[in-house]
């Protein structure tokens, strides 16, 4: 299945691995790439060694390209941004921001830049500032989102650039990625469903709240302060949600939630620990290596597209 995303990449499929905190370190990135996709080791807050030493172990266990997500507003962005530089990293993607000023250098080293977007106009001056592609990203993902659905985005921003569009939110099977194609995109990025693949070092009590979620059990934390956060319903949710209610300030709702990620992911506190994840939760009900996750996708993909001529 070759899009204009394989290519820029030079990966056998149009699957990318979110670059997610926590989550997405070395083992999961490197087995997704040798899987044939483009696995990414999550940046988000770790100190720039930290990163260096994930991507050196990515390299000691495929030779299948992989990326990296910086997370712009981390106080280590900017080491970072240098390290995947000096680390000959081939292809980084960005959030939480604008990466414009990094684009040069990133450029100069050949670095293939993809920022993750949740509106148009942000898709058209990312185009604008030299972005190679852009991951449009519906309210649906797990994590930190924006207002607009993957159903409503993808089209919108695939409309308005010239550059490849990656479609994110929500996708989680081969129907999502033969839609996710037919509305314009060249590419599905994929969190929540690789949290319980068999290579992801989550803790089993989060898979398994990943695995037992319906369709209508994640929430929505943070809305009121401009910083909106979909993770899985908990007593963790309960409280921010009746404090964000009482008005309390976008400072003391973060001291809440400090290293409450961390507490999920490492030590399976499911309960008091934030377990980001997104709403296509409810779809995904075992756990797989990436490999069999992503010849799945891949499968029932191109049996819907190669069928759907029977429609018309
Ligand atoms: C646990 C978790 C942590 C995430 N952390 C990040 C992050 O640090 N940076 C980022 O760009 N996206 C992050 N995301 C978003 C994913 O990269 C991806 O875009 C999103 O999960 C896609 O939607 P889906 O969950 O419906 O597959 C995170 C998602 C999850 C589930």
């Amino acid at each position: 299945m070759q899009t204009d995303i394989t290519k820029l990449l030079g990966v056998e499929y149009p699957i990318i691995q979110g670059g997610m905190a926590w989550v997405a370190e070395h083992n999961l990135a490197a087995a997704v790439s040798a899987a044939g996709g483009l696995g990414l080791i999550g940046g988000a807050n770790a100190p720039a060694d930290v990163i260096r030493n994930e991507i050196r172990g990515a390299r000691k266990l495929t030779d299948k390209p992989f990326g990296v997500n910086v997370m712009l507003m981390s106080p280590h962005a900017e080491e970072i941004a240098k390290v995947v530089v000096e680390e000959g990293i081939k292809v980084v993607t960005t959030g939480a921001g604008s990466p414009e000023k990094y684009m040069k250098m990133w450029k100069e080293a050949g670095i293939v830049v993809i920022p993750v977007v949740a509106s148009v106009a942000l898709a058209r001056r990312m185009e604008r500032c030299g972005a190679d592609a852009v991951v449009a990203e519906g309210t649906e993902s797990g994590g930190h989102i924006g207002e607009a659905t993957t159903m409503t985005l993808v089209p919108q921003v695939a409309d308005a650039i010239d550059i490849p569009v990656i479609a994110a939110g929500g996708i989680a099977d081969g129907r999502g990625l033969a839609a996710a194609l037919m509305l314009g995109a060249k590419a599905v990025q994929i969190g929540t469903r690789f949290v319980v693949a068999n290579e992801s070092i989550v803790h089993e009590n989060y898979k398994d709240r990943v695995i037992a979620a319906k369709d209508i059990d994640s929430a929505v934390t943070g809305r009121s302060h401009g910083h909106p956060v979909r993770c899985l319903r908990n007593a963790m949710t309960r409280e921010y949600t009746k404090l964000e209610a009482e008005g309390k300030s976008f400072e003391e709702l973060e001291y809440l939630t400090l290293g409450t990620l961390r507490k999920a992911v490492m030590e399976g506190d499911t309960v008091n620990g934030t377990v980001m994840a997104g709403q296509i939760a409810g779809l995904i009900n075992k756990k797989q290596s990436a490999k069999e996750i992503i010849d799945e996708i891949i499968a029932e993909a191109g049996n819907l597209l190669k069928n759907a001529g029977s429609l018309v």
